[in-house]
């Protein structure tokens, strides 16, 4: 990668064929935008992730297109080298039509590509993206916009006819036009078998080592989130106590009359 280069779907989309690896993060608003560019990420989610990590939701039913709106404008300030997806939220793309009009809203708010759950239920939906010009991203295994449903976040894939119907709703994304493929707690050695299966890159969360790049929400990576941490997130920093341990100085320093402004 040259070190001012764009990322776009189509470079990612190539990764596997050059046998580059894909680190993906979240991000929410302008500054983290700004330091994971600097990091050299390539791709930057805004995913609807931002439900509980940002919002304070239970899960990520409650997010709205106009809160993704918001944060995709708020990332897209930070005029990153890295791709800026959007998630589409929830029930915005129920029809290919409502897909394609709420997917403009994301990127006219300045998203370069949209993510949306689901495998072959939602080949209509990405075709339809894809012939209004606008990059898709799928996303299989477990749908956290159907949690409720399902009943927890559960690793996907263990039995046989779910390995198929992954297999299937895998490859049917791809035909339909996505650039690269997020597989979210697919048993290890079927997202394997997964990422071998296909031209575009698989990028895992939970889904083990052999994928084509991992995605992670940044609060996991930095300790920003400290109620709670999926099993497979290995935090990097501890954030959260940085900030705890600042807010509690700064509450000393202001009781004893230590803080000194400095202006
Ligand atoms: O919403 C999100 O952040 C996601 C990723 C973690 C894959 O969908």
């Amino acid at each position: 990668m040259e070190p001012n280069q764009k990322i776009t779907p189509d470079w990612i989309r190539g990764a596997k064929a050059r046998g580059e690896k894909i680190p993906a993060l979240t991000a929410y608003d302008y500054p983290t935008a700004r330091l994971l560019d600097e990091a050299g990420v390539p791709v930057i989610l805004v995913g609807d992730s931002l439900g509980m990590v940002v919002l304070g939701y239970p899960d990520t039913t409650q997010v709205t297109l106009a809160e993704m709106r918001h944060h995709v404008a708020a990332v897209a300030r930070a005029k990153t080298r890295a791709l800026v997806v959007a998630d589409l939220s929830y029930h915005t793309y129920q029809t290919a039509q409502n897909a394609v009009a709420n997917a403009r809203i994301l990127v006219e708010a300045g998203a370069e590509a949209v993510k949306l759950e689901g495998g072959i239920e939602v080949v209509p939906e990405i075709r339809a993206l894809r012939e209004a010009g606008i990059a898709v991203m799928g996303h299989v295994g477990m749908l956290p916009q159907h949690v409720k449903e399902e009943g927890g976040y559960k690793i996907k894939g263990r039995s046989g006819a779910e390995k198929e119907r992954l297999l299937a709703d895998a490859l049917a994304v791809e035909e339909a036009g996505a650039f690269a493929l997020v597989m979210e707690l697919v048993e290890p050695e079927l997202a394997r078998e997964i990422t071998a299966a296909l031209t575009i890159p698989t990028i895992g969360i939970g889904s083990g080592t052999h994928c084509g790049g991992q995605i992670l929400v940044t609060h996991d990576l930095v300790g920003a989130f400290p109620w709670f941490r999926p099993k497979f997130a290995v935090a990097k920093a501890d954030v959260a106590s940085a900030i705890r341990g600042a807010a509690e100085g700064f509450v000393r320093d202001v009781k004893t009359t230590e803080y000194r402004p400095s202006a």
